[in-house]
């Protein structure tokens, strides 16, 4: 079984962020969204990969490499426009020969991963295997209708009337037989080569599309709001051994909760932080620094006087300044500063299409 992780798109609904880098580079817990992806396709089987790498890729073949470090053999499969997850599976299909294939959305995140895919397909019935997860907005994803023994009565792609609550979270297993519907697929009214409208014909064709209803928390992090939601529940799931303190707490800090620190980092005197938190290496606490829950700060980073709540700063943040920030994301080397000079008043330099709430 190969693996096949999606990391193209625009990601128009997370800029700024996406402006300046790949949407997968963005850390959740202070590890890159694509680790995921590439830990949980390793963790169901999976050896070799392709990633699917769009008209933004800043970063990810510098991580990522050749796969070793995630215990896998990884290739990089170019699609210059985003035409569609199915559009990608035909772009990769060289790499995927007449192998089945396991496929990850690279802005998935999974709390039990992909083997509940890979063990489903190893039951021998199925030449697809999909995951369906109850949601409060169907609309916003794929929609599966399921009859009385969870077999696939319709899949509808963001339908405007869903006629279910069942979204088509991000995860598939496809047997070769894939190939075959997706060639013959149509782009939908929105330009795109939809694996709705392959999951659909496959069914049509092979009636041996098998669902699987997961438990644990799936999210889909299309918009800012679902990366902070994944970062709190990527914290909130991690076992205590997988905090670790490698930095220096000063005596006189007040520090409770799980706190995973990094090397060189410091928690300075005055300074006060709940977890769960995970702080990456030479990240420094001062001044009365409060760091609250599900907070995430990246390497090199600095916070005086502050107090940050459920939030992601990414690497090279500088914070100096008596003001508190909840549920927010910081891009990289950014700096806020308190004025020590007159005019009085907030000053500005923002980049396009970013967002302040005050
Ligand atoms: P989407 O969230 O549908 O698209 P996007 O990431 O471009 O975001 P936006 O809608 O905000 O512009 O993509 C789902 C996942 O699939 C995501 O990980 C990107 C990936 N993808 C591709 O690799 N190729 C594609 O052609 C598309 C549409 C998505």
């Amino acid at each position: 079984m190969k693996g096949l992780l999606l990391a193209g798109g625009h990601g128009t609904r997370l800029r700024p962020l996406t402006f300046s880098g790949n949407k997968h580079m963005i850390p959740i817990a202070n590890q890159p969204m694509l680790f995921y992806g590439l830990q949980h396709l390793r963790a169901a089987g999976v050896r070799e990969a392709a990633v699917i790498l769009g008209p933004i890729r800043e970063g990810i073949e510098e991580q990522v490499g050749d796969g070793s470090r995630f215990g896998l053999r990884v290739t990089y499969v170019p699609q210059a426009e985003p035409k569609g997850l199915a559009h990608a599976v035909l772009c990769a299909r060289d790499f995927l020969g007449d192998e089945p294939f396991l496929m990850y959305l690279g802005d998935n995140m999974l709390e039990h991963g992909a083997k509940p895919f890979a063990d489903r397909f190893g039951v021998g019935d199925a030449r697809g295997v999909v995951g369906v997860v109850p949601v409060k907005e169907p609309s916003q994803y794929g929609v599966a209708e399921l009859d009385a023994h969870d077999t696939i009565v319709s899949v509808e792609e963001k339908p405007k009337s869903p006629r279910s609550n069942l979204a088509v979270v991000g995860v598939y297993l496809f047997d070769p037989a894939i190939h075959d519907v997706i060639a013959q697929l149509k782009p939908s009214q929105r330009g795109e080569l939809e694996i709705t409208d392959a999951i659909r014909l496959l069914q049509q064709e092979t009636g041996q599309v098998r669902v699987i209803r997961l438990d644990g928390w799936w999210k889909d992090t299309g918009r800012p709001e679902d990366l902070l939601e994944a970062n709190e529940r990527v914290l909130a799931s991690r076992s205590r051994s997988e905090f670790q303190v490698r930095g220096q707490i000063d005596p006189h800090a007040s520090v409770s909760g799980l706190i995973e620190l990094g090397e060189g980092s410091t928690i300075g005197p005055g300074t006060a932080v709940r977890g769960p938190v995970a702080l990456g290496r030479d990240v420094h606490l001062e001044d009365g620094a409060f760091l609250g829950p599900y907070t995430s700060v990246g390497d090199h980073s600095v916070i005086r006087k502050a107090e940050v709540d459920r939030s992601i700063l990414m690497e090279g943040v500088q914070i100096d300044a008596r003001i508190r920030i909840v549920d927010s994301i910081i891009g990289r080397g950014a700096v806020l500063n308190a004025r020590t000079h007159p005019p009085s008043g907030e000053s500005f330099i923002i980049g396009d299409a970013c967002r302040i709430i005050l």
